[in-house]
């Protein structure tokens, strides 16, 4: 049986292919390879991928409705979805709405299309986002809250794909597990992310930009903890059962919320380097604080992050300078 992993040369989707491979499990990798940040590092993923016998990749769009059948036609033994390809970052969505529709609500449906028409389906699980919780204020974030006052058009756009999936869910009694992602980094980051963006910094002595004046706290979750999650849901897919839709969706965090600041002081620390700020006002489509309730994923998956900051920035560093070899 075999795993279609979209988005498979992105951050998350690498790990998430590196952790099925290793489990012996035939994966089909599809990514755009777009040029949101350095095409670089996609590659350079990509190029570990590719070493495993058991992985095939498409450069492919997943809202290209032809292309993503031939994909589906060339592999019938795929029955199982991992859906991570999408335009992130909340901050570019201001410059660039329509890349959040296509990949984030066009992409997502042709994806579902396909899950829909596959009559081996087992479970199709996508990526969500904590940035569904919008400017709530109350902590920490529970799947319970309302999340209707999304303040970001990338938020709106990955709350319209869980709304989309659940419908399909309960349509064609498609399982679905949305997995609301909170703040991941680790080795192989997004150059767009917090940990990346103040190591570069550092080591060009530049001055590290603070939004907020310093005032924002983030639910910061290593990579590895993210892809046990999501190998723990990929295996338990809801069950379809008459009278509701067999559609979960579960916060994926690492439960506490730290300061900002203290983030960027474990990296400082794993640089051994000095550090300057330069305090900004808070950005448009941020939010203060994000502060995941993992209670759900931990009773349904036996979810239990094991990683805080100060084994996981160390570790990013690590990579961050072999990688950039600094
Ligand atoms: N990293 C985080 O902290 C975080 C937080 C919340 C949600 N998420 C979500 O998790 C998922 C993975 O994020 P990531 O951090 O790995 O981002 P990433 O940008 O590293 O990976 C996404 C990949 O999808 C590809 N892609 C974009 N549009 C595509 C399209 N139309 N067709 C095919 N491929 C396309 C990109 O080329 C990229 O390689 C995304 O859905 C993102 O919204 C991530």
């Amino acid at each position: 049986m075999t795993v279609l992993v979209t988005g498979a040369a992105g951050f998350i989707g690498f790990h998430t292919c590196v952790r099925l491979l290793d489990r012996g499990e035939t994966v089909v990798g599809v990514d755009v390879m777009n040029g949101y940040y350095d095409v670089g590092l996609k590659e350079a993923r990509l190029a570990q991928l590719i070493s495993y016998p058991n992985f095939t990749f498409y450069r492919v769009d997943i809202a290209d409705r032809a292309a993503m059948a031939a994909v589906a036609g060339a592999h019938p033994a795929i029955d199982r979805y991992i859906n991570l390809a999408a335009q992130p970052g909340v901050r570019y969505s201001l410059e660039a709405p329509h890349e959040y529709t296509h990949a984030n609500v066009e992409g997502h449906l042709v994806m579902l299309e396909l899950a829909r028409h596959n009559p081996k389906l087992r479970h199709f699980v996508y990526a969500s986002s904590s940035s569904v919780y919008g400017a709530n204020s109350k902590l920490p974030f529970s799947e319970d809250d309302r999340v209707d006052n999304p303040i970001s058009l990338y938020a709106a756009t990955k709350r319209a794909g869980e709304l989309i999936s659940h419908c399909y869910a309960h349509l064609y009694r498609l399982p679905t597990t949305g997995l609301r992602f909170f703040t991941v980094y680790g080795p192989w980051g997004r150059p767009d992310m917090a940990a990346y963006l103040f190591a570069k910094a550092i080591m060009a002595g530049e001055a590290i930009k603070v939004f907020n004046n310093g005032n924002l706290r983030r639910d910061f979750t290593y990579i590895d903890d993210i892809v046990a999650g999501i190998v723990a849901v990929l295996d338990r897919p809801p069950a379809v059962i008459e009278g509701s839709a067999p559609a979960r969706l579960y916060n994926i965090g690492n439960n506490r919320s730290e300061a900002l600041l203290d983030f960027v002081g474990e990296v400082v620390k794993a640089l051994g380097r000095e550090a300057r700020f330069e305090f900004l006002p808070m950005q448009p489509g941020d939010v203060p604080e994000t502060y995941a309730d993992i209670s759900a994923l931990a009773r349904d998956a036996g979810y239990a992050p094991t990683t805080p900051i100060s084994v996981g920035i160390p570790k990013f560093v690590e990579w961050y300078k072999a990688y950039h070899k600094v």
